[in-house]
């Protein structure tokens, strides 16, 4: 065990970490800081509080800075087998977890629970107990340890085993499925996630809805929640970073070329996601398309800003999706188009100043996934269009519970509903508009990232 002095209070435990590198010209190796609310609400503890943040390596040039001994302070990266990360991430949280909480399986076929997956979930716990073992090592006696999502849910219990001593929070930025649903999985898989998510003291989900949905499974399938205790914490906008950075020239720039692209004078719709099967974006294209279709006075009058960057791309399943919003854009096009205008405007290189240009630009935010998290675009977008934007919003996201009400809900399985909606929006009074927008951000920005890490490390602490 490590010795306490100057060892970390606080540790996050993540499969994604806060800086990645690539390898460049002539070997040197490029680092690129990520952002998003655990960077910028760790980075509230202060510079000087000793914390510790651990991650895996993702990449080649993550593994050749491990090796190098290359590293960030406070950064931790752990150097898994690559065919062991593999199994783990792709396999078992992205094809098997990912698919349990977002509801996602064509149940027909799929899931299949054979012996490649045996194989796979093997790996997951080795993985699993990788970051056990090094938070054990790393931590002073009685930290905080709060660690992240369904790639760790066996961590907690690993590490309550290894260091009964620390404060374990987990904190899941996912749904949680259903007990119906759960239950697919295997019993003695679907146990121990239970187990391992119930050694942490406290477990954070970002709505009543996902804690709800936790707490029936560990009643059902584990004979209770026992001394763990649960939390809500709706992660919001991040408004002094946003406003700030969404002026700067960099996005200036963009929404220069953006309204080029769009022409004078034309409304837009704008979605901004990873091409992620839970996004939805290919109903929200069919029900754009039947927008044009049935109400023929938008057309040359409305452009379908879609940013769609790429994620996930070595399952197979994410790039044919990516490929099949492509193909549809591009069918929209050569239907609608005409000379004078492009009726979808499709990105699908991830450019953040870009997305931000797109969020001053947007007259209607579009976000319809089939199940999500949270979903931050919703709160984001609100906070920084510069005229004020009216929300389609899926009902079941997770941002629903605190922006419903002046939102245009769908149901988004419903493309004519979808459809229905955005004329709505795409109709809504510019003075109702605004003030919709106004107490949009306001429920956005409720809880900033920095409050919202606080928060947790409190009630851990408590
Ligand atoms: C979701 C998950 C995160 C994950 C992110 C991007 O937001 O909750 O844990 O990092 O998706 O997915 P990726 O597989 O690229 O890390």
């Amino acid at each position: 065990m490590a010795s306490t002095y100057g060892a970390p209070q606080v540790l996050v435990a993540s499969n994604r970490g806060p800086v990645s590198y690539a390898v460049g010209e002539g070997g040197s190796l490029n680092a690129k800081r990520g952002g998003g609310g655990l960077v910028s609400g760790l980075s509230a503890i202060g510079a000087d509080a000793d914390a510790l943040w651990v991650c895996s390596a993702l990449s080649d040039g993550d593994r050749e800075a491990v090796r190098r001994g290359v590293g960030e302070d406070g950064v931790r990266m752990l150097d898994i087998p690559a065919d062991v990360h593999a199994d783990a991430y792709n396999g078992i949280a992205n094809s098997v977890l990912w698919f349990v909480h977002h509801m996602l399986y064509q149940t027909p076929l799929e899931p299949v629970f054979d012996a490649e997956f045996r194989r796979q979930w093997a790996s997951y716990e080795t993985y699993n107990r990788a970051f056990a073992e090094a938070l054990a090592e790393e931590a002073a006696r009685g930290a905080v340890v709060v660690v992240q999502d369904y790639h760790l849910t066996l961590v907690p219990g690993m590490l309550r085993e290894l260091r009964p001593d620390l404060r374990i929070g987990h904190f899941s930025h996912t749904p949680w499925a259903p007990p119906e649903y759960f239950r697919m999985l295997p019993d003695d898989v679907a146990g121990q996630v239970l187990r391992g998510m119930l050694g942490a003291d406290r477990l954070g989900f970002l709505t009543q809805r996902w804690a709800d949905a936790f707490t029936a499974c560990a009643e059902q399938f584990a004979g209770g929640l026992g001394g763990t205790r649960i939390g809500v914490h709706g992660l919001g906008a991040d408004a002094d970073f946003l406003r700030k950075r969404s002026h700067q020239q960099d996005v200036e720039e963009r929404m220069a070329a953006l309204r080029e692209e769009i022409g004078e004078g034309r409304r837009t719709i704008v979605r901004v996601d990873r091409t992620e099967l839970s996004k939805n974006i290919v109903r929200g294209l069919l029900a754009y398309r039947r927008l044009l279709e049935t109400h023929a006075e938008w057309r040359e009058r409305v452009v379908h800003v879609a940013f769609a960057y790429p994620s996930r791309q070595d399952l197979a399943v994410y790039r044919d999706y990516t490929a099949e919003v492509q193909r549809l854009a591009e069918e929209i096009n050569a239907e609608y188009g005409t000379p004078g205008w492009t009726p979808v405007v499709l990105h699908v290189k991830d450019d953040f100043a870009r997305s931000l240009a797109a969020y001053r630009l947007a007259d209607v935010a579009l976000v319809n996934p089939i199940r999500d998290g949270m979903n931050l675009v919703a709160k984001e977008v609100p906070v920084i269009s510069d005229a004020g934007c009216a929300l389609v919003l899926s009902r079941e996201a997770g941002a629903y519970e605190e922006l419903g009400e002046d939102a245009i809900t769908v149901n988004p399985y419903d493309v004519t509903g979808t459809a229905a909606a955005l004329h709505e929006a795409l109709s809504m009074r510019p003075e109702e508009r605004a003030e919709r927008s106004k107490r949009l951000a306001a429920a956005a920005t409720a809880l900033p990232p920095a409050r919202w890490f606080l928060d947790q490390l409190q009630a851990l602490r408590g």
